[in-house]
């Protein structure tokens, strides 16, 4: 493995922690306060390519690879992970299973738009009764001449009224368990096809996360993924790969409070000196550092693999674990560096502590990381 970024990986970072300073920062206390979703912001990483940035560009993709990914995550996640959160989804979850496993009439039709930043998507798995448990969901698609019926309620989708286009994981064949699962586009506006409340969050508050509802939606057959019986498996790919994004944007959101508090501990005075020069904050910072520092090699160690063409399930789940402990960690401390100013909306250090949590809770719980990484050990 190679420690040198390349100058394209370097002009990456660079043009995301611009975009993050530039177009992010401003407004992010007043859109985490009142739970706006960052529409605009997310209609400029669109054009600016963010949105598909490793889709072929005969897809309209950026072409990049998954460190450059990687990259542009931990810049806007220092800034604002609900925008984050949106790329993440849009590139890991909804670009890369329609471009690996859609039809031609698929992509061009929905991979285009989608990978330009013309629209979003969203990825729909889980359920009020089927979280981790995935298995167990009910929705269910019913085959009935050359469309599905589809019915059922999926829960805490991302980009959940935003998005166009949804990518819905059902039962095709309920008695076949997990081989009896299929995956389908739908697209917003289908009769039947109606976005629920928004969630009123702990933290990636901008981030708009609905519960869908399909009655007797009628989805073509042509908008099916793969064969009938492939839902589970690509579902499960496809989180592979989402939890380096995930464990990029939980590492960017420990950076992102280290930084603040590593600037603050050299500005605040106590006893007749910066912070920065009792020995209490020094060791603080510097675990900070160390565990960056390490989360970061897991998370390009992770899209390393994935570039190489190697199996990164293990190293996604381990980044993802480990990262998003580190998020939690960090951000804690963050506070503590700042004391009381830590404690309010304006030092973004607490707004970093709430968005940390959602990283030990989505696309996988901590728990479930620890069953996938187990798994690989024993196998
Ligand atoms: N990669 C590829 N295939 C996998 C896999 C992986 N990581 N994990 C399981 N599979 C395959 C297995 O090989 C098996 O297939 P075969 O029978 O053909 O061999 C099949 O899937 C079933 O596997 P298991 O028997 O291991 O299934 P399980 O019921 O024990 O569950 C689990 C396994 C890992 C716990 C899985 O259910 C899981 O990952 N749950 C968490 C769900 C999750 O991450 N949801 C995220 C929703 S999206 C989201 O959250 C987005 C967002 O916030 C922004
Ligand atoms: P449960 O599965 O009920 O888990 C409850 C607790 O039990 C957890 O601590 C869990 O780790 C533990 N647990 C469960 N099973 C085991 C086990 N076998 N061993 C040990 N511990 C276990 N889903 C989507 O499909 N698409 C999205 O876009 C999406 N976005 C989300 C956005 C937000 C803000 C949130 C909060 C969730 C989102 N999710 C999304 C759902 C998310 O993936 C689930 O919340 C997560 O997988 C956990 O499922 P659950 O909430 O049902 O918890």
């Amino acid at each position: 493995m190679n420690f040198e970024l390349t100058e394209e990986h370097i002009a990456v970072r660079e043009a995301a922690r611009e975009f993050a300073q530039s177009e992010l920062l401003p407004g992010v206390i007043e859109r985490d306060t009142q739970a706006i979703f960052p529409k605009e912001q997310v209609q400029k990483m669109g054009e600016l390519g963010f949105l598909g940035m490793m889709v072929d560009p005969k897809y309209n993709g950026g072409g990049m690879d998954t460190i450059s990914y990687v990259l542009a995550m931990e810049e806007l996640s220092k800034i604002d992970a609900s925008a984050s959160v949106a790329m993440s989804v849009n590139n890991s979850l909804v670009c890369w299973g329609l471009e690996k496993y859609g039809t031609e009439e698929q992509k061009e039709k929905y991979l285009k738009p989608l990978a330009a930043g013309e629209i979003l998507g969203a990825f729909c798995l889980s359920e009020p009764e089927a979280g981790s448990d995935a298995t167990s969901q009910r929705t269910e698609a019913v085959l009935n001449g050359d469309h599905y019926i589809l019915n059922g309620t999926k829960n805490w989708i991302t980009n959940g009224s935003s998005a166009s286009v949804y990518l819905v994981i059902a039962q095709t064949h309920p008695e076949l368990g997990h081989k009896g699962i299929s995956v389908f586009i739908v697209e917003k506006g289908w009769d039947g096809f109606v976005v629920g409340k928004k969630e009123d969050k702990l933290g990636i508050r901008g981030s708009d996360t609905h519960s869908l509802m399909f009655s007797d939606v009628k989805v073509p057959v042509e908008n099916r993924i793969g064969e009938e019986g492939f839902g589970f498996t690509y579902a499960m790919e496809t989180l592979n790969g989402g939890r380096i994004g995930i464990a990029a944007q939980a590492l960017g959101i420990a950076a992102g409070a280290y930084e603040l508090a590593l600037a603050y501990s050299k500005e605040r005075k106590a006893f007749g000196k910066a912070i920065s020069q009792h020995q209490a904050i020094q060791f603080k910072l510097a675990d900070m550092a160390t565990q960056i520092e390490a989360a970061r090699l897991l998370v390009h160690k992770a899209a390393w693999l994935k570039d190489q063409g190697e199996d990164y399930a293990h190293a996604s789940a381990i980044a993802k674990l480990y990262a998003s402990q580190v998020a939690m960690d960090v951000t804690v401390e963050a506070i503590q560096v700042h004391g009381g100013y830590g404690y309010v909306k304006e030092y973004h250090v607490e707004r970093l502590m709430r968005d940390a949590k959602i990283t030990q809770i989505y696309e996988g719980t901590s728990e479930i990381q620890k069953i996938v990484i187990s798994r690989g050990i024993l196998r």
